[in-house]
Parts: structure tokens; C-alpha cells; sequence
């Protein structure tokens, strides 16, 4: 999965975050390149399809869902996408007019489904699953509950703060982190970071 969803609040308006599909795109890349039969489930975003890979465009956070899920069984999962946590309960069927003297609307939000947990804990789990996890604070302490929780066999971690220019930049730093090791990847392009990651899923698969 790469890039960010969009939760509608009505025809018109939506729910987002600064993810442009970048790092999930270079990865999705990078795994074609090594000869991997590679799918793409893609929010919205403004980069290309990249060549080589099937690529199926979503907006919202349920569809990314159910097109993953339909897509299994496969070999390897990899989750990139800054996938909403929650959505509008009830969108709008159309535009919310402001009126004079309204309050303004208050939205309702619901949970999203958690594709990467989903699919770590699903029948027919990937024999590799990678997630990654964008953080502010804690960067490695969270990266490592959520390769508990989400059934994840390596979490890539990465700090997202503003003044990193990571989301949405053409440079990454991560910390990968399974089970048994934690190592710390220097400052890379989002490619670099890509052709890293798919020799390292290559050589499980070797
Ligand atoms: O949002 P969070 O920090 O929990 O994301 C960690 C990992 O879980 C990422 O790999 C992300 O793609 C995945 N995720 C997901 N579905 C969600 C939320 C996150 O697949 N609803």
C-alpha cells in the first residue's frame, strides 16, 4: 500500500494527511526491479504509476482494505500507506451549506479498519509482513508495539515531525526493527531506502 487515503465528509470535502506515496512507490519499484510480481494499492496522489506494477487506485481507507484483502494470498505484504485512523460515520450525501447563525458542523468520527493488522493476522498471511510506522516522539518504543500488534515481522519507523521534511520529501531515515534486532538506517533518498528494503526481502526469499 503507498500514499494517503481520503475520508469524505461530504461530495466535496475530506479527511487527509501530507503522505504524496513516495517511499510506498520507490518500494513498490524497487521490488518489480528484482523480478517480484508486484501490486500497488494506491490512495491518492499525484506521482505516477510506477512501471512495471499492477496498480489499483483507492480513496478511501475501506476500499484500500477490501482491495488488499482480495488480493491475498501473496508472498510478501508490504504497508506503506499513511492509511486514516478514522473516518466521517456519516458523510454528507451532499455539499454541508453553512448557514448564518449556524454552529458550526460537528463531525462524528469512526474507526477505520487496520489493513497491516488485518492482514498480519489473517489466514492467509503473507510469509513476510513489513509495516511502517510514522512517528513524532518515541520513534522506536511505538515501532516495536506495533510489530506486536499488528502481526508485523519487521517494522520500518521513521520520525515524521515537521522539521524533518520527511512526509511528503524525497528523503527518509529509518529504523528497522524486528523481533530480534533494531538497526539504524543513515539519511537516504525514499529510492535508496526502496532498493535496501527489496534486497532484503530478496534475500529471506533466497
Ligand atoms: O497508523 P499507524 O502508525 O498505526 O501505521 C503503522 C502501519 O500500519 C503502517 O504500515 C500503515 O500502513 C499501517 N496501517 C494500516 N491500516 C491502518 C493504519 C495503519 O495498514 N488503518
Amino acid at each position: 500500500t503507498s500514499g494517503p487515503t481520503h475520508e469524505p465528509i461530504d461530495p466535496v470535502r475530506y479527511i487527509a494527511n501530507r503522505s504524496s506515496g513516495k517511499q510506498g512507490h520507490a518500494i513498490a519499484r524497487a521490488l518489480a526491479k528484482l523480478g517480484a510480481d508486484v501490486t500497488l494499492v494506491s490512495g491518492p496522489v499525484t506521482i505516477p504509476d510506477p512501471d512495471g506494477v499492477k496498480t489499483i487506485h483507492v480513496e478511501r481507507a475501506e476500499e484500500m482494505h477490501d482491495a488488499v484483502v482480495s488480493r491475498l494470498p501473496a508472498d510478501i505484504g508490504v504497508f506503506v500507506a499513511a492509511v486514516a485512523d478514522w473516518r466521517v460515520a456519516t458523510s454528507a450525501d451532499q455539499k454541508i451549506k453553512k448557514q448564518p447563525g449556524d454552529a458550526p458542523p460537528a463531525l462524528q468520527l469512526t474507526e477505520n479498519p487496520d489493513i497491516l493488522k488485518t492482514v498480519g493476522h489473517h489466514e492467509k498471511r503473507p510469509k513476510l509482513v513489513i509495516g511502517f510506522a510514522a512517528e513524532t516522539q518515541n520513534v522506536e518504543a511505538n515501532g516495536l508495539s506495533k510489530l506486536e500488534r499488528k502481526g508485523a515481522d519487521y517494522i520500518l519507523a521513521n520520525n515524521v515531525s515537521a522539521d524533518t521534511g520527511i512526509m511528503g520529501g524525497a528523503h527518509n531515515r529509518v529504523t528497522l526493527i524486528s523481533k530480534s534486532a533494531v538497526d539504524h538506517w543513515p539519511d537516504m533518498s525514499k529510492s535508496e531506502v526502496a532498493e535496501r528494503l527489496a534486497a532484503l526481502i530478496a534475500k529471506t526469499f533466497s
